[in-house]
């Protein structure tokens, strides 16, 4: 979502205007450019943290700062690059495959890892130099940090400044194409299991993702600052433990897709609990299900989308049970739903296993038509049990 910091401050006297009681708010620009500030200097109270607290996500540097100022486990050597003269040297003198992150916000664009994006250091360089000139993620350069192999996994927590209660684990998929492959994206889908857990990810390994975001936001505290809102962990499970790969400030999408449905406790409750900072007083239930949500995107979605084509979406669609259907990035013209450039439609199926949540959401799926795209291996036990090898061969080296 893109905004001018302009807007801000025009979206709080809106809000004023309209006797806006609590704010949620969901992505992260709008955290980062303080839209809780102005809201709570009117009085508004807000479900997402402040200016300060959104560097978390809004700055990769702060981050990984934070965490190595208060030795937090999990993460990652890493190096800023603020000047353009010292994007080559800095690159080839890294030991080791690397990973490129530009410092500021890229909707999830503009990581790009060595041997998935780039295979030599001309390649890389090149990159650097983009990122300076075309100010991906903003101006201030990016980061180096090492490649860590293993598997991604999500944790997500609500947090009220001192306490946080965790939500069950998610798996999304970042890249394009099937058998991961292809361009980064925003998501294009993601499950969860009625135990809350991943099959891939030691209890014990859990534990420490668990114990590595309460430490952040007990560093944060130290620094002053009050985190209250989503805390978003993204972790590679390794076979020495999770390390961190990033933080967001809300909830992930689509993770969070997965998140709301499995979640029985009223939400509005959860971001009482969380404003008032007493969310150890809220003993949050869940659904027992599993899910697993796939994106619709535009064909030629990350690289050369087609938009504005209309998709013809069957009434039977609405009379499946256990699917949810989430517009995203569409717009309705003459009472027809038309794709843009960005993900079109969420689809989520609930079920007692994987596989039967799967199996609703790739039925829904099969009542659009247009010209789209989604990955139907999400959710399958084929990619799961993928997974559960890549861990297993990894656990043995
Ligand atoms: N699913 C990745 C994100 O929300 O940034």
């Amino acid at each position: 979502m893109q905004i001018e910091e302009s807007k801000i401050s025009e979206i709080a006297d809106d809000m004023e205007k309209n006797d806006i009681d609590i704010a949620i708010i969901g992505p992260e620009m709008p955290l980062v450019l303080g839209i809780t500030d102005e809201l709570e200097k009117k009085g508004i109270e807000v479900f997402g943290p402040n200016k300060k607290a959104a560097q978390i996500e809004g700055s990769k540097f702060f981050a990984r700062n934070l965490m190595a100022k208060y030795n937090i486990k999990g993460n990652i050597p890493y190096k800023k690059i603020e000047k353009k003269e010292d994007i080559e040297g800095a690159l080839r003198n890294w030991k080791g495959p690397f990973v490129i992150k530009p410092i500021g916000l890229t909707s999830g664009k503009g990581v790009k890892v060595w041997g998935d994006h780039f295979t030599t250091y001309n390649e890389a360089i090149k990159y650097g130099y983009e990122i300076f000139d075309g100010r991906i993620g903003g101006s201030e350069g990016f980061i180096i940090e090492n490649k860590v192999e293993g598997e991604e996994f999500t944790l997500q927590a609500a947090v009220d400044g001192k306490n946080l209660s965790f939500f069950p684990l998610v798996q999304d998929h970042k890249r394009l194409l099937e058998g991961d492959r292809g361009v980064n994206t925003g998501g294009m889908g993601s499950y969860s299991f009625s135990d809350g857990k991943l099959p891939f990810v030691k209890e014990n390994h859990y534990k420490e993702a668990v114990e590595i975001m309460k430490e952040t936001i007990n560093a944060l505290e130290k620094e002053g600052i009050k985190y209250k809102g989503i805390l978003y962990g993204s972790f590679m499970e390794t076979p020495t433990g999770p390390f961190l790969i990033e933080y967001n400030c809300r909830f992930g999408d689509p993770e969070g897709i997965n998140t709301l449905n499995s979640i029985k406790t009223d939400f509005i409750d959860i971001v009482k609990y969380t404003i008032q900072g007493k969310l150890n007083e809220l003993n949050i239930q869940f659904n027992n299900v599993s899910t697993v949500c796939k994106y619709i995107v535009p064909k030629g979605y990350g690289v050369n989308p087609v938009s504005n084509k209309p998709l013809q979406i069957d009434e039977e669609i609405y009379k499946i049970s256990n699917l949810k259907i989430y517009m995203a990035s569409v717009n309705e013209i003459n009472g027809v739903i038309h794709t843009t450039t960005s993900r079109a439609i969420a689809l989520l199926g609930t079920g007692n296993t994987i596989d039967e949540a799967e199996k609703v959401c790739q039925k829904g799926i099969e009542h659009i038509k247009g010209e789209i795209y989604y990955r139907k291996d999400i959710g399958t036990t084929e990619l799961i049990n993928k997974r559960i090898s890549h861990m297993e061969k990894l656990n043995n080296k």
